[in-house]
């Protein structure tokens, strides 16, 4: 079988190939890695994966890669893809000292986006996640999941995921959509959260009608949504097939993190508040930890999530950028790589299986994503950088020589 491309002379190959599951706890050190390796497919999908030397695939190109770094391409779990404007204006108040929450508590915040995204044509929302979803693709993002959020009302919400499958049609990029209406509460709720809780509900019928989302989320925190409403509200939620996500501890310790586990989430995330025995229940649980470092230095918070009590509680820890106009305004994932390897204190090993295989189990992606095996499609890319640890070592640039989504060159 001629293939169509056959990358040869890599330095290191990190296949990723454990075996199935996310890889939980010290697992993590182990990183499925070939040196002096090949790799060729055809139609998008691999068909040679191993040593360099005595391959007889012949192809229509073969890329001499030159001794550089060949990887799965990665996965960013956990993003807030969609929304209208920016939040530049809030620096000035950040540096006055007012928190997060104190921004949030006074209409600014997440309801700043909202009013903007409210306001925004479908066009417009769909022209700048595009631009979003271009910059990602370029730093070696090829699998993303994107919630909605910034509506807080029927039309916003749908708007937002309608823009999501639109894009997962017309884009290089893998989508996957979350449905997050329950990402504050709007002014006219204010304690009457639960039935706000129940008009998001209701919207879940035309979500799954339309097939614009796969996963619910919600945002369990001081002033929005408490985790008795956040557990109701994401039972029901699963009791109507589909699967889901909590936004948990993330500044206040409020035990997300334990209901998560509790109720069977895919997966929990941010977690710096995570208590010791929500760590527990996480490492006895299939659920996945997404950790979101770059949040936390955004916020500029001194406590960063748990990742060493996770790792030795066998937790299965994945890494994202939660990208978004607020707490995190950046698409840039290998950035957060270094980030967890200084504010973490994760190694480089269990980095690379946190943004690969563990990310493709926080969006039920681990079928298809996250690893290079004979059969799997070929999202690969090429870093310009000699082994897997400079990549978190030689931080805030962009290491990216060359990305292939589904076997075919876009960047
Ligand atoms: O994950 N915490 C809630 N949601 C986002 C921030 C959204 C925003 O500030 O616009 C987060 O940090
Ligand atoms: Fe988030």
């Amino acid at each position: 079988m001629k293939a169509d491309i056959l990358l040869t002379n890599i330095g290191q190959l990190l296949t990723m190939d454990h075996g199935n599951g996310a890889i939980h706890g010290s697992e993590m050190s182990n990183l499925p890695l070939i040196e002096d390796a090949a790799i060729a497919w055809k139609d998008g999908q691999i068909i040679y994966v191993g040593s360099k030397d005595g391959v007889e695939i012949e192809a229509n190109e073969v890329i001499d890669c030159q001794g550089k770094l060949v990887t799965p391409g990665l996965i960013d779990p956990h993003t807030h893809l969609v929304f209208g404007g920016s939040r530049e204006h809030e620096v000035q108040l950040k540096l006055q000292g007012l928190s997060y929450l104190e921004i949030l508590s006074r209409g600014g915040g997440i309801l700043s986006t909202v009013k903007h995204t409210q306001e925004a044509t479908e066009e417009v929302l769909k022209k700048k996640a595009k631009f979003h979803l271009d910059r990602m693709l370029s730093l070696g993002v090829t699998t993303i999941e994107a919630k909605s959020g910034y509506g807080l009302d029927e039309e916003t919400e749908l708007k937002q995921l309608r823009v999501v499958k639109a894009l997962q049609k017309e884009h290089d990029m893998d989508l996957v959509s979350t449905f997050l209406g329950a990402h504050a509460v709007p002014a006219e709720y204010k304690g009457k959260e639960e039935e706000f809780l129940d008009r998001m509900l209701a919207m879940l019928d035309q979500i799954e009608k339309e097939e614009l989302a796969e996963f619910v989320d919600i945002f369990a925190e001081t002033g929005v949504f408490t985790v008795e409403q956040s557990k109701k509200f994401l039972q029901k939620a699963m009791d109507l097939g589909f699967s889901v996500k909590i936004h948990a501890d993330e500044i206040d310790p409020l035990g997300g993190t334990e209901m998560a586990a509790e109720i069977g989430a895919t997966s929990a995330d941010h977690l710096c508040g995570a208590s010791e025995t929500g760590v527990k229940m996480l490492g006895e649980s299939e659920t996945v930890a997404v950790i979101l470092p770059g949040t936390t230095f955004y916020l500029n918070k001194p406590e960063f999530a748990p990742a060493r009590p996770m790792i030795e509680n066998n937790v299965a820890v994945s890494l994202a950028t939660d990208f978004n106009p607020g707490s995190c305004p950046t698409e840039n994932l290998q950035l957060i790589m270094s980030i967890a390897m200084l504010k973490l204190k994760m190694t480089p090993e269990e980095i690379w299986n946190a943004v690969t295989i563990n990310a493709s189990h926080a969006i039920n992606r681990g079928e298809t994503a996250g690893k290079l095996k004979v059969g799997r499609q070929a999202d690969v890319v090429i870093w310009d950088a000699p082994n897997y640890v400079y990549i978190p070592y030689h931080f805030g640039v962009n290491h990216v020589n060359s990305v292939f989504k589904n076997g075919k060159l876009v960047v």
